[in-house]
């Protein structure tokens, strides 16, 4: 703690002479989320990414975020403080395996959860989050088949909550998410009986089918928060109990498993920020021509939510 705060007094002046505003999510350590100017779920931190007037983003997530940041805000600089906080399901989707199987399937439509690549969302027709999947597809025609990648799990929630059949899934899972077992909430019932279970769509649909609620990141916090009940057994990555407690510290908090912790979203320290904005890098930047049409299927997204 006394370590943290002066690396947190130095980050303060830091981000003064540069102009920086630093993005934080949910996931991230507490210290990098106390820190943080904005803290919140993917799409919050891309409106956010997208409007901010900072000249330097300091993204504290994951690849993918920052490269979102970049894609949407062109004239800033973005910064990812641990270079290798990769997404591994961002990774189970190629631009070329996509173009692939786009070729196989006639009049298909792309949806793609932001956790992908830029060369993989310049090559798909609408993006979404996990807060605004059920909208987005919603919004599409009815007529052509869906192709929704890569995350088969939220994939599979979409299609049973909009009643879409024509929803082709990818064979991607986060696998921090996909840890969770059924099982493992069949013993946290039973441990804590009065507890409401809230998880996110990430998950297998055997654990989501266990759910009393559904929803992003910032969903379930919300939820938990406002919810009348005060016990609530959490599938989702540890992370959000900061923001749980600090919000409703007087309510009860269970993670599903002790599994749920991604390792990429805690590899950004502290240290690693100051030392970022320091030395102004690891820089994201995408190129000028994948770019443009990333930005197109972003924006097809945010003008929906
Ligand atoms: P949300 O921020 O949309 O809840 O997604 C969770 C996640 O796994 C981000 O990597
Ligand atoms: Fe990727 Fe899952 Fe980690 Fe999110 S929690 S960054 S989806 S591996």
């Amino acid at each position: 703690p006394e370590k943290f705060a002066s690396l947190s007094d130095t980050l303060t002046k830091l981000k003064k002479e540069r102009n920086a505003v630093i993005l934080g999510h949910v996931y991230q350590r507490p210290e990098i989320q106390e820190v943080a100017d904005y803290v919140g779920d993917s799409l919050q931190l891309a409106q956010q990414a997208a409007k901010t007037d900072a000249d330097v983003i300091v993204f504290c997530g994951v690849h993918f975020m920052a490269e979102s940041a970049a894609i949407l805000s062109p004239d800033k600089i973005v910064l990812l403080p641990e270079e290798n906080a990769g997404c591994p399901m961002a990774d189970m989707v190629t631009a070329e395996a996509l173009r692939k199987r786009k070729a196989e399937i006639p009049g298909v439509q792309v949806v793609a959860y932001v956790n992908s690549s830029a060369d993989v969302k310049a090559e798909c027709d609408i993006c979404c989050t996990s807060s605004n999947a059920l909208k987005v597809v919603q919004s599409l025609p009815q007529d052509r088949p869906i192709l929704f990648i890569p995350d088969k799990n939220l994939g599979h929630w979409v299609a049973q909550q909009t009643g879409r059949k024509d929803i082709i899934l990818w064979e991607g899972y986060c696998n921090t998410h996909d840890r969770l077992t059924a099982a493992d909430i069949d013993k946290a019932k039973a441990e804590h009986p009065e507890a409401e279970v809230i998880v996110h769509p990430e998950c297998q649909p055997e654990v989501v089918a266990k759910a009393d609620f559904v929803a992003s990141t910032t969903g379930l916090i919300n939820y938990a928060v406002n919810s009348p009940k005060d016990s609530f057994i959490i599938g989702t990555e540890e992370g959000v109990l900061h923001p749980l407690r600090k919000k409703a510290p007087q309510k009860n908090y269970y993670l599903a498993t002790r599994q749920l912790i991604c390792p990429n979203m805690k590899a950004t320290s502290l240290e690693k920020v100051v030392w970022s904005l320091q030395e102004m890098r690891p820089r994201i930047t995408v190129d000028p021509v994948i770019r443009e049409k990333a930005l197109a299927s972003l924006e097809r997204m945010l003008a929906i939510v």
